[in-house]
Protein backbone atom coordinates (compact mmCIF):
# COMPACT_ATOMS: atom_id res chain seq x y z
CA UNK A 1 0.00 0.00 0.00
CA UNK A 2 2.63 2.42 1.25
CA UNK A 3 4.80 1.45 -2.24
CA UNK A 4 1.57 2.28 -4.69
CA UNK A 5 1.10 5.81 -2.14
CA UNK A 6 4.73 6.60 -3.19
CA UNK A 7 5.12 6.06 -6.86
CA UNK A 8 1.42 8.28 -6.84
CA UNK A 9 3.36 10.95 -5.11
CA UNK A 10 6.33 10.97 -7.17
CA UNK A 11 4.43 10.54 -9.99
CA UNK A 12 2.37 13.76 -9.00
CA UNK A 13 5.58 15.72 -8.59
CA UNK A 14 6.26 15.32 -11.79
CA UNK A 15 2.45 16.76 -13.21
CA UNK A 16 1.62 20.11 -14.14
CA UNK A 17 -1.42 20.23 -13.84
CA UNK A 18 -1.43 19.01 -10.57
CA UNK A 19 1.02 21.30 -9.67
CA UNK A 20 -1.34 24.33 -10.61
CA UNK A 21 -3.98 22.63 -9.36
CA UNK A 22 -2.28 21.91 -5.50
CA UNK A 23 -0.42 25.41 -5.11
CA UNK A 24 -3.36 27.02 -5.60
CA UNK A 25 -4.65 25.60 -2.53
CA UNK A 26 -4.12 27.59 0.38
CA UNK A 27 -3.79 24.56 2.86
CA UNK A 28 -1.54 22.67 1.01
CA UNK A 29 0.98 25.79 0.93
CA UNK A 30 0.32 25.77 4.59
CA UNK A 31 0.84 22.08 5.39
CA UNK A 32 4.03 22.54 2.79
CA UNK A 33 5.61 24.95 5.15
CA UNK A 34 6.28 23.00 7.62
CA UNK A 35 9.15 21.85 5.52
CA UNK A 36 10.13 25.26 4.11
CA UNK A 37 11.59 28.11 5.62
CA UNK A 38 9.91 30.49 4.33
CA UNK A 39 9.60 32.38 0.79
CA UNK A 40 12.98 34.55 0.99
CA UNK A 41 16.37 34.41 1.34
CA UNK A 42 15.81 36.69 4.46
CA UNK A 43 13.48 33.59 6.00
CA UNK A 44 16.08 31.18 5.69
CA UNK A 45 18.79 32.73 7.04
CA UNK A 46 17.08 33.87 10.17
CA UNK A 47 15.52 30.17 10.55
CA UNK A 48 19.70 28.89 10.53
CA UNK A 49 20.52 32.03 12.87
CA UNK A 50 18.12 29.88 15.23
CA UNK A 51 20.00 26.79 14.61
CA UNK A 52 23.24 27.57 14.98
CA UNK A 53 22.45 29.20 18.06
CA UNK A 54 21.87 25.54 19.45
CA UNK A 55 24.61 23.90 17.77
CA UNK A 56 23.53 22.76 14.46
CA UNK A 57 25.00 23.92 11.42
CA UNK A 58 23.05 24.48 8.03
CA UNK A 59 22.94 24.11 4.24
CA UNK A 60 20.64 26.15 2.31
CA UNK A 61 18.75 25.06 -0.29
CA UNK A 62 16.75 27.80 -3.13
CA UNK A 63 13.90 25.67 -4.38
CA UNK A 64 13.99 25.13 -7.91
CA UNK A 65 14.38 22.15 -10.19
CA UNK A 66 14.57 21.19 -13.95
CA UNK A 67 14.40 25.00 -14.96
CA UNK A 68 13.19 24.97 -18.44
CA UNK A 69 14.96 27.69 -20.57
CA UNK A 70 18.09 29.20 -20.47
CA UNK A 71 17.44 32.47 -18.99
CA UNK A 72 15.88 30.76 -15.83
CA UNK A 73 18.98 28.95 -15.45
CA UNK A 74 21.14 31.82 -15.38
CA UNK A 75 18.65 34.15 -12.91
CA UNK A 76 18.48 30.32 -10.53
CA UNK A 77 22.57 30.83 -10.62
CA UNK A 78 22.81 34.48 -9.59
CA UNK A 79 19.93 33.60 -7.13
CA UNK A 80 22.96 31.06 -5.62
CA UNK A 81 25.51 33.24 -5.80
CA UNK A 82 23.30 35.51 -3.77
CA UNK A 83 23.34 32.72 -1.43
CA UNK A 84 26.75 32.70 -1.18
CA UNK A 85 27.17 35.76 -0.72
CA UNK A 86 24.15 36.29 2.25
CA UNK A 87 25.73 34.12 3.97
CA UNK A 88 29.13 35.24 4.03
CA UNK A 89 27.99 38.43 4.96
CA UNK A 90 25.45 37.15 7.85
CA UNK A 91 28.35 35.01 9.25
CA UNK A 92 25.89 31.82 9.49
CA UNK A 93 27.08 28.59 9.82
CA UNK A 94 25.64 27.17 6.61
CA UNK A 95 26.93 26.25 2.91
CA UNK A 96 24.95 25.73 -0.11
CA UNK A 97 22.75 22.82 -1.95
CA UNK A 98 22.22 23.22 -5.66
CA UNK A 99 20.66 21.05 -7.96
CA UNK A 100 22.16 20.81 -11.84
CA UNK A 101 19.07 20.41 -13.36
CA UNK A 102 18.30 23.91 -10.91
CA UNK A 103 20.83 26.00 -13.82
CA UNK A 104 20.34 23.95 -17.21
CA UNK A 105 21.00 20.40 -16.77
CA UNK A 106 18.18 19.41 -18.83
CA UNK A 107 19.05 21.95 -21.49
CA UNK A 108 22.74 21.25 -22.06
CA UNK A 109 25.90 19.73 -20.54
CA UNK A 110 27.87 22.87 -21.34
CA UNK A 111 25.43 25.67 -19.94
CA UNK A 112 25.16 23.61 -16.54
CA UNK A 113 29.28 23.14 -16.35
CA UNK A 114 29.40 26.74 -17.15
CA UNK A 115 26.96 27.89 -14.69
CA UNK A 116 28.47 25.69 -11.69
CA UNK A 117 31.86 26.97 -12.84
CA UNK A 118 30.51 30.12 -12.12
CA UNK A 119 29.08 29.17 -8.49
CA UNK A 120 31.70 27.30 -7.48
CA UNK A 121 34.69 29.97 -8.16
CA UNK A 122 32.39 32.45 -6.07
CA UNK A 123 32.00 29.72 -2.91
CA UNK A 124 35.55 29.12 -3.62
CA UNK A 125 36.15 32.86 -2.80
CA UNK A 126 34.38 33.23 -0.25
CA UNK A 127 35.58 29.38 1.23
CA UNK A 128 32.05 27.92 1.29
CA UNK A 129 31.25 24.69 0.29
CA UNK A 130 28.78 23.60 -2.36
CA UNK A 131 27.26 19.78 -2.32
CA UNK A 132 25.39 19.00 -5.41
CA UNK A 133 22.15 17.22 -4.67
CA UNK A 134 21.63 14.03 -6.17
CA UNK A 135 18.73 13.30 -8.83
CA UNK A 136 17.15 10.46 -10.53
CA UNK A 137 19.09 7.88 -12.02
CA UNK A 138 19.33 8.99 -15.27
CA UNK A 139 21.54 11.83 -14.32
CA UNK A 140 23.57 9.78 -11.69
CA UNK A 141 26.71 8.92 -13.87
CA UNK A 142 27.25 12.55 -15.22
CA UNK A 143 26.47 14.46 -11.96
CA UNK A 144 29.19 12.50 -10.30
CA UNK A 145 31.58 12.84 -13.62
CA UNK A 146 31.17 16.70 -13.31
CA UNK A 147 31.62 17.17 -9.81
CA UNK A 148 34.92 14.89 -10.15
CA UNK A 149 36.00 17.22 -13.39
CA UNK A 150 35.64 20.30 -10.84
CA UNK A 151 37.68 18.95 -8.42
CA UNK A 152 40.27 17.99 -10.59
CA UNK A 153 40.65 21.36 -11.56
CA UNK A 154 40.98 22.75 -8.71
CA UNK A 155 37.68 23.61 -6.30
CA UNK A 156 37.80 21.40 -3.68
CA UNK A 157 35.11 22.67 -2.12
CA UNK A 158 32.49 20.97 -3.77
CA UNK A 159 31.14 17.59 -3.10
CA UNK A 160 28.06 15.11 -3.99
CA UNK A 161 25.14 12.96 -2.75
CA UNK A 162 25.28 9.38 -3.43
CA UNK A 163 21.70 7.36 -2.60
CA UNK A 164 21.84 3.57 -1.11
CA UNK A 165 18.92 2.58 -3.02
CA UNK A 166 20.78 2.46 -6.04
CA UNK A 167 23.27 -0.89 -6.94
CA UNK A 168 26.03 1.19 -8.22
CA UNK A 169 26.57 3.32 -5.17
CA UNK A 170 29.12 0.96 -3.18
CA UNK A 171 31.33 1.16 -6.59
CA UNK A 172 30.68 4.86 -6.82
CA UNK A 173 31.67 5.58 -3.30
CA UNK A 174 35.05 3.65 -3.21
CA UNK A 175 35.72 5.58 -6.09
CA UNK A 176 34.58 9.09 -4.55
CA UNK A 177 37.06 7.97 -1.95
CA UNK A 178 39.68 7.88 -3.39
CA UNK A 179 39.82 11.41 -4.48
CA UNK A 180 38.73 12.33 -0.65
CA UNK A 181 35.13 13.92 -2.22
CA UNK A 182 32.41 15.02 0.49
CA UNK A 183 29.65 12.83 -0.01
CA UNK A 184 26.32 13.01 1.12
CA UNK A 185 24.82 9.50 1.87
CA UNK A 186 21.16 9.25 1.61
CA UNK A 187 17.98 6.31 0.70
CA UNK A 188 17.30 8.36 -2.11
CA UNK A 189 13.58 10.14 -2.84
CA UNK A 190 12.78 9.38 -6.81
CA UNK A 191 10.94 6.26 -7.86
CA UNK A 192 13.83 4.01 -9.47
CA UNK A 193 13.03 0.96 -11.01
CA UNK A 194 14.64 -2.96 -10.43
CA UNK A 195 17.13 -2.80 -12.76
CA UNK A 196 18.72 0.11 -11.23
CA UNK A 197 17.92 -0.60 -7.22
CA UNK A 198 17.04 -2.40 -4.43
CA UNK A 199 12.76 -2.92 -4.72
CA UNK A 200 13.22 -3.72 -1.20
CA UNK A 201 13.78 -1.27 2.21
CA UNK A 202 15.51 -3.52 3.99
CA UNK A 203 18.20 -3.76 0.90
CA UNK A 204 18.50 -0.14 1.42
CA UNK A 205 18.84 -0.04 4.88
CA UNK A 206 21.29 -2.45 4.86
CA UNK A 207 22.83 -0.99 1.88
CA UNK A 208 23.12 2.43 3.96
CA UNK A 209 24.77 0.72 6.64
CA UNK A 210 27.49 -0.79 4.81
CA UNK A 211 28.01 2.50 3.03
CA UNK A 212 28.46 4.46 5.90
CA UNK A 213 31.33 2.44 6.78
CA UNK A 214 33.12 3.05 3.71
CA UNK A 215 32.71 6.47 4.07
CA UNK A 216 33.87 6.39 7.75
CA UNK A 217 36.94 4.02 7.05
CA UNK A 218 37.54 6.61 3.98
CA UNK A 219 38.03 9.36 6.20
CA UNK A 220 39.64 8.06 8.51
CA UNK A 221 42.46 6.66 5.63
CA UNK A 222 43.03 10.28 5.12
CA UNK A 223 43.89 10.88 8.65
CA UNK A 224 40.50 12.46 9.83
CA UNK A 225 40.72 15.97 9.11
CA UNK A 226 36.84 16.85 9.61
CA UNK A 227 34.82 19.40 8.35
CA UNK A 228 35.71 23.29 9.33
CA UNK A 229 34.64 24.92 12.48
CA UNK A 230 32.85 27.58 10.63
CA UNK A 231 30.38 24.96 9.29
CA UNK A 232 30.72 26.16 5.91
CA UNK A 233 32.93 23.03 4.48
CA UNK A 234 31.93 19.13 5.79
CA UNK A 235 33.90 16.27 6.37
CA UNK A 236 33.93 13.51 3.98
CA UNK A 237 31.00 11.38 5.43
CA UNK A 238 28.09 12.84 5.88
CA UNK A 239 25.06 10.34 6.94
CA UNK A 240 21.92 12.18 6.11
CA UNK A 241 18.92 10.34 7.99
CA UNK A 242 16.08 10.20 9.99
CA UNK A 243 16.20 6.42 10.86
CA UNK A 244 17.25 6.21 14.17
CA UNK A 245 18.53 2.67 13.15
CA UNK A 246 21.09 3.92 10.74
CA UNK A 247 22.20 6.80 12.95
CA UNK A 248 22.79 4.15 15.71
CA UNK A 249 24.56 1.94 13.11
CA UNK A 250 26.86 5.06 12.34
CA UNK A 251 27.52 5.89 16.02
CA UNK A 252 28.81 2.75 16.43
CA UNK A 253 31.06 2.18 13.42
CA UNK A 254 32.53 5.22 14.02
CA UNK A 255 32.81 3.85 17.68
CA UNK A 256 34.68 0.61 16.76
CA UNK A 257 36.95 2.80 13.96
CA UNK A 258 37.41 5.60 16.59
CA UNK A 259 36.80 8.15 14.28
CA UNK A 260 36.62 10.65 16.22
CA UNK A 261 32.73 12.70 16.25
CA UNK A 262 34.29 15.77 14.12
CA UNK A 263 35.22 13.75 11.49
CA UNK A 264 32.09 13.03 10.52
CA UNK A 265 28.05 14.75 10.51
CA UNK A 266 24.67 13.47 10.47
CA UNK A 267 22.21 15.60 8.58
CA UNK A 268 18.10 15.80 8.35
CA UNK A 269 15.65 17.91 6.80
CA UNK A 270 14.32 20.92 8.08
CA UNK A 271 11.00 20.23 9.93
CA UNK A 272 11.83 16.33 10.25
CA UNK A 273 12.82 14.61 13.75
CA UNK A 274 14.18 18.15 15.05
CA UNK A 275 13.75 16.15 18.70
CA UNK A 276 16.71 13.67 17.68
CA UNK A 277 18.98 16.63 15.74
CA UNK A 278 19.23 18.69 18.97
CA UNK A 279 19.57 15.32 21.04
CA UNK A 280 22.54 14.20 18.94
CA UNK A 281 24.14 17.84 19.42
CA UNK A 282 24.29 17.47 22.89
CA UNK A 283 25.94 14.41 22.71
CA UNK A 284 28.58 16.38 20.62
CA UNK A 285 27.84 15.32 17.08
CA UNK A 286 27.95 17.18 14.20
CA UNK A 287 24.32 17.94 12.77
CA UNK A 288 23.55 20.23 9.70
CA UNK A 289 20.29 20.66 8.62
CA UNK A 290 19.02 20.90 5.05
CA UNK A 291 17.19 24.75 5.09
CA UNK A 292 15.06 25.07 1.76
CA UNK A 293 13.65 28.41 0.60
CA UNK A 294 11.57 29.74 -1.71
CA UNK A 295 8.48 29.75 -3.87
CA UNK A 296 9.05 26.25 -5.81
CA UNK A 297 7.95 24.01 -2.93
CA UNK A 298 5.91 21.42 -4.96
CA UNK A 299 8.47 18.87 -6.20
CA UNK A 300 9.98 19.13 -2.90
CA UNK A 301 6.66 18.72 -0.62
CA UNK A 302 5.60 15.96 -3.18
CA UNK A 303 8.66 13.97 -2.50
CA UNK A 304 8.34 15.01 1.63
CA UNK A 305 4.55 12.92 1.19
CA UNK A 306 5.88 9.81 -1.18
CA UNK A 307 8.24 9.34 1.90
CA UNK A 308 5.64 9.30 4.80
CA UNK A 309 2.11 8.60 3.75
CA UNK A 310 1.35 9.50 7.02
CA UNK A 311 1.92 13.16 6.42
CA UNK A 312 -0.60 12.67 3.66
CA UNK A 313 -3.64 11.75 6.11
CA UNK A 314 -2.16 15.20 8.20
CA UNK A 315 -3.24 17.32 5.23
CA UNK A 316 -6.36 15.54 4.29
CA UNK A 317 -7.75 15.86 7.36
CA UNK A 318 -6.95 19.64 7.37
CA UNK A 319 -8.87 19.48 4.26
CA UNK A 320 -12.21 19.11 6.02
CA UNK A 321 -11.31 21.06 8.87
P1 LIG B 1 13.02 6.56 6.20
O1 LIG B 1 12.27 6.98 5.01
O2 LIG B 1 13.16 5.10 6.48
O3 LIG B 1 12.42 7.29 7.46
C1 LIG B 1 12.84 7.03 8.79
C2 LIG B 1 12.01 7.87 9.75
O4 LIG B 1 12.26 9.25 9.53
C3 LIG B 1 10.51 7.74 9.57
O5 LIG B 1 10.00 6.64 10.28
C4 LIG B 1 10.03 9.07 10.11
O6 LIG B 1 10.04 9.07 11.50
C5 LIG B 1 11.08 10.02 9.64
N1 LIG B 1 10.76 10.61 8.32
C6 LIG B 1 11.33 10.33 7.15
N2 LIG B 1 10.82 11.06 6.15
C7 LIG B 1 9.88 11.85 6.71
C8 LIG B 1 8.99 12.83 6.21
N3 LIG B 1 8.97 13.17 4.92
N4 LIG B 1 8.15 13.44 7.07
C9 LIG B 1 8.15 13.11 8.38
N5 LIG B 1 8.97 12.19 8.91
C10 LIG B 1 9.83 11.56 8.10
N6 LIG B 1 17.39 12.31 -1.63
C11 LIG B 1 17.87 12.30 -2.90
O7 LIG B 1 17.44 11.47 -3.70
N7 LIG B 1 18.81 13.23 -3.29
C12 LIG B 1 19.32 14.14 -2.43
O8 LIG B 1 20.18 14.94 -2.82
C13 LIG B 1 18.85 14.15 -1.08
N8 LIG B 1 19.30 15.05 -0.16
C14 LIG B 1 18.96 14.92 1.16
C15 LIG B 1 19.55 15.72 2.14
C16 LIG B 1 19.29 15.51 3.48
C17 LIG B 1 19.98 16.35 4.51
C18 LIG B 1 18.38 14.48 3.88
C19 LIG B 1 18.10 14.19 5.32
C20 LIG B 1 17.75 13.72 2.92
C21 LIG B 1 18.02 13.92 1.57
N9 LIG B 1 17.38 13.17 0.59
C22 LIG B 1 17.86 13.21 -0.71
C23 LIG B 1 16.15 12.40 0.91
C24 LIG B 1 16.43 10.94 1.25
O9 LIG B 1 16.84 10.25 0.10
C25 LIG B 1 15.18 10.26 1.83
O10 LIG B 1 14.16 10.27 0.89
C26 LIG B 1 14.67 10.86 3.12
O11 LIG B 1 15.71 11.28 3.94
C27 LIG B 1 13.80 9.87 3.92
O12 LIG B 1 14.57 8.74 4.26
P2 LIG B 1 15.15 8.46 5.73
O13 LIG B 1 16.59 8.18 5.58
O14 LIG B 1 14.84 9.56 6.64
O15 LIG B 1 14.51 7.08 6.16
Amino acid sequence: KNYMLRSFFIMLSKVKWAQKLIMGMGFARKMATRFVAGDKLSDAIEAIKGLNKIGIFATLDHLGENTTNETEAGKATQDVIEMVDAIDQSGIQSNISIKLSQIGYTLGIDLCTRNLKAILEYAQQKGIFVRIDMEDSTTTEETIRLCLEMRQSGFNRVGIVIQSYLYRSEDDIRKLCQSATPVRLCKGAYKEPEIVAFPKKSDVDENYDKLTSLLMDGEKSIGSPGGSDNGRTPPIPAIATHDEKRVDYAKSYADKIELSREAFEFQMLYGIRRDLQETLVKEGYHVRTYVPFGTQWYPYYMRRLAERPANLWFMVSNLFR
